[in-house]
């Protein structure tokens, strides 16, 4: 049985987008391709507020998380971690074979302004990691503050993790300054999984062409040079990008101010129906997420019972990720959901939660 999913990614997939999958293929090197693709990363222009190349990615985010690094470290890397994804980061960075070091808040914490300067300061580091907002714990780290940081170190490549925000919160290339900055679409973008968009620095180009051993299939040079042709270097997913060249649409005819919105009030709903059922936030107070909501078991309710009680009823819910796994639990508001969504959640929830709690 298909369940409505209530999971932190992939989200439920409206039924128009579904839809804008089914026109009829193009081969990825005639016109009508250049035309969606043209199209496409000019929407993604506007939304992150950039002149910069934005780059698309048939792959999952983890892909170019894995690239950028590839592309980017030539001395040493400094990861950042506040959770599950962006430690994974640095895991990653180490099996590149790249030289790395962790640098790790408490999970329910940010990254802070000062954990990056102290890091920075040593002078080790030609590239950063940062998890924006870490759908493990559902905390949302200071991008501005930390963006003002970086500005004192232009050295230092600044890659940033944008999975679970992109799109939902105001991003502001041309501001941040970023050197890549990263999502899926299976998240806030309310896509089916398989495409990655990323923004990338003339900086950050011109350094990766010097950088070897970069492999092919996620080159940042043959990315630049096949996006100036209006195309990607290998067979993209053009299904899932006729979808996002309609949700684009969709983004710009709600508003992008009213989008991040509708997020906000939805994560403000969700945490006092998460408190009001006496449960607690997880995330420290002033970073938590808009896209999603952490809470913290309350030591009587059995989630991994609940998650399967609400299996039966059809609908897909969250009971924690890695190490907080049923200790924690995770509510999705993004992309296409609405307060009627979180509203039948909770109604769903209320009537279970007596019958998983001792
Ligand atoms: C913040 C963050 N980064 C990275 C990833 C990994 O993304 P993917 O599974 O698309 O590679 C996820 C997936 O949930 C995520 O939430």
């Amino acid at each position: 049985m298909a369940k409505k999913l209530y999971i932190p990614g992939p989200v439920e997939v409206a039924p128009d987008v579904m839809q804008a999958m089914t026109a009829p293929m193009v081969g990825h090197r005639m016109p009508e391709y250049a035309e969606l693709h043209a199209r496409v990363t000019a929407g993604l222009k506007r939304l992150l507020h950039t002149e910069e190349p934005v780059f698309l990615s048939t792959s999952s985010a983890f892909g170019v998380m894995e690239g950028a690094v590839r592309n980017l470290v030539q001395k040493r890397c400094a990861n950042f971690a506040n959770g599950a994804f962006s430690a994974k980061w640095h895991d990653v960075t180490l099996r590149c074979g790249l030289q790395a070091d962790l640098f790790a808040a408490d999970w329910g914490e940010p990254v802070t302004p000062e954990m990056v300067e102290n890091a920075l300061a040593t002078g080790k580091y030609d590239a950063m990691t940062l998890v924006h907002n870490e759908t493990s714990t559902g905390v949302l780290s200071p991008l501005a503050e930390i963006a003002e940081v970086m500005k004192r170190y232009p050295e230092v490549s600044f890659i940033v993790d944008t999975v679970s925000s992109m799109s939902a919160v105001p991003i502001d290339l041309a501001a941040l300054g970023t050197d890549v900055c990263l999502a899926g679409v299976q998240k806030a973008f309310g896509l089916p999984p398989g495409l990655a968009v990323f923004a990338v620095s003339q900086r950050a180009l011109a350094k990766a062409a010097t950088t070897p051993n970069r492999g092919y299939y996620f080159d940042f040079e043959e990315f630049a040079k096949n996006d100036l042709k209006d195309n990607t270097p290998s067979t993209p997913c053009i299904s899932l990008i006729y979808a996002l060249a309609h949700q684009l649409d969709k983004m710009f005819a709600e508003g992008l101010e009213n989008r991040s919105a509708r997020h906000r009030q939805m994560a403000e709903r969700t945490r006092r129906w998460v408190e009001g059922q006496g449960f607690s936030l997880f995330a420290a107070e002033g970073c938590r997420s808009l896209t999603l909501t952490a809470g913290r078991n309350d030591g009587r309710t059995d989630l991994a019972r609940l998650k399967a009680l609400a299996g039966d009823r059809g609908y897909a819910i969250d009971n924690g990720y890695g190490k907080i796994k049923n200790t924690t639990f995770r509510i999705p508001h993004m992309a296409d959901m609405t307060a009627a969504d979180l509203d039948e959640l909770f109604a769903l929830l209320e009537e279970l939660l007596p019958q998983a709690r001792s």
